[in-house]
């Protein structure tokens, strides 16, 4: 670690040298003849600790305290006047020129180097809030602009089921009279594709308007929970990376329907699907497992990706509202995030008495789990 630094003020060349004695070994010295030479290296030295003589010729120990005070920099630099005018009024015009203590001269070295060492231990800890505290607001206002963000994104979203809806009907149209060309040219290989095509975005709309609506819904509503995770998987193709980059395999068997929040498992199952998918955009392969099935009296749906993986330390951490290892926003297609999807996900579920857990390898990949009690269903 750096050494702390001490500016030594005194007039006498004697004095000087023997503080610098004492201290020169643990602390890095400067020193300085008078008061206009103190307030000059003050500046450009930035000491953590002054040790300042009162008679000195130019200005005195007192003016070049008041001075050194006057700058906001100077705020946690801690002064120690070393003086042999003690008398009680002139201990408290030092404290009134803004002195933290005094050291009696002749002083004894000991004591020199117990003080000084006590007021560096407070200047580190002072500097160490100070440092918290500046990093802290900063943290404060990131998030601050994530949610606000987050909001904008939530804003998009509530237009974009009339967007979608809106597009029906041009749809419609074009179905129509490809259909009506289909009929007068009944070999015309693009007018096949054209139907194909229009047949396609004719599902998508559908899902989304669905999901949509079942989103809207704050009832509770009997779910199956494998075509809500096929209507996921589905909305997710919406992304070039994932639609062309991610090998989905899913192996779902049949499960009860469930009785809940259509938006619940929507949310929290569409989170750690995309998760999955993000964790693997810089792996080299990308194996999306999604399985779902009966355990006993549980509903399980396992989650697996060959994705980075997270390391065992961050595995505590991942599931705090805010956590995240992604930007906000990026400029190419790197997945980005605000850190809530675990946390509100965690939530949604437990509050059916379900559960999310995880298993993962750094480098090789995760595996979450989603538990859900069919019993307890009914006593939400
Ligand atoms: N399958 C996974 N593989 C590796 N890391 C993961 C995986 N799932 C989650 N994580 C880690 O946990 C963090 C938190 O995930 P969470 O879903 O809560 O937030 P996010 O995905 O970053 O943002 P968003 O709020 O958009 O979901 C992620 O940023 C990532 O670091
Ligand atoms: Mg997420």
């Amino acid at each position: 670690m750096e050494k702390k630094k001490i500016l030594v003020v005194d007039d006498s060349r004697s004095i000087r040298e023997a503080i610098c004695q004492i201290l020169g070994s643990d602390y890095q010295i400067e020193t300085a003849a008078d008061g206009d030479a103190a307030i000059a290296a003050a500046k450009t030295f930035r000491p953590d600790l002054v040790l300042l003589d009162i008679n000195m010729p130019g200005p005195d120990g007192y003016a070049v305290c008041q001075e050194l005070r006057s700058e906001p920099l100077s705020d946690f630099i801690k002064i120690l006047m070393v003086s042999n005018r003690t008398k009680l009024d002139e201990r408290l015009k030092g404290y009134q020129s803004g002195a933290d203590d005094f050291i009696g001269k002749p002083f004894v070295p000991e004591e020199l180097l117990a003080k000084v060492r006590v007021f560096m231990r407070l200047k580190t800890a002072e500097d160490e809030l100070q440092r918290l505290n500046e990093a802290l607001n900063e943290q404060v206002a990131i998030r601050t602009r994530q949610l606000l963000d987050a909001e904008k994104m939530a804003a998009v979203g509530r237009y974009a089921a009339g967007i979608v809806h809106n597009l029906s009907n041009p749809l419609q149209a074009i179905m129509g009279i490809a259909q009506l060309l289909a009929i007068r040219n009944p070999d015309e290989k693009n007018i096949m594709r054209l139907r194909k095509a229009a047949a396609q975005m004719k599902k998508i709309i559908g899902t989304i308007l669905n999901t949509c609506h079942r989103e809207s819904i704050e009832a509770l509503v009997p779910i199956d929970l494998n075509e809500m995770i096929r209507d996921q998987i589905e909305l997710l193709r919406a992304d070039p990376f994932f639609k062309h980059q991610v090998q989905t395999i899913t192996e779902l068997t049949p499960v009860p329907t469930y009785k809940g929040i259509y938006l619940h498992f929507s949310q929290s199952i569409g989170n750690l699907i995309k998760n999955a998918s993000d964790a693997m955009y810089e792996s080299e392969t990308r194996i999306l497992n999604i399985k779902s099935g009966m355990e006993g009296e549980e509903i399980v749906i396992r989650i697996s990706d060959s994705g980075c993986g997270i390391s065992e330390e961050r595995l505590d951490r991942i599931f705090n509202p805010f956590y995240t290892t992604k930007p906000l926003t990026a400029e190419d297609a790197r997945p980005t995030g605000t850190g809530l999807g675990l946390a509100s996900g965690r939530e949604m579920i437990e509050s059916y008495g379900g559960a999310i857990t995880v298993e993962s390898t750094l480098g090789k990949g995760s595996r979450f789990t989603v538990r859900l009690p069919v019993k307890k269903e009914t006593a939400r």
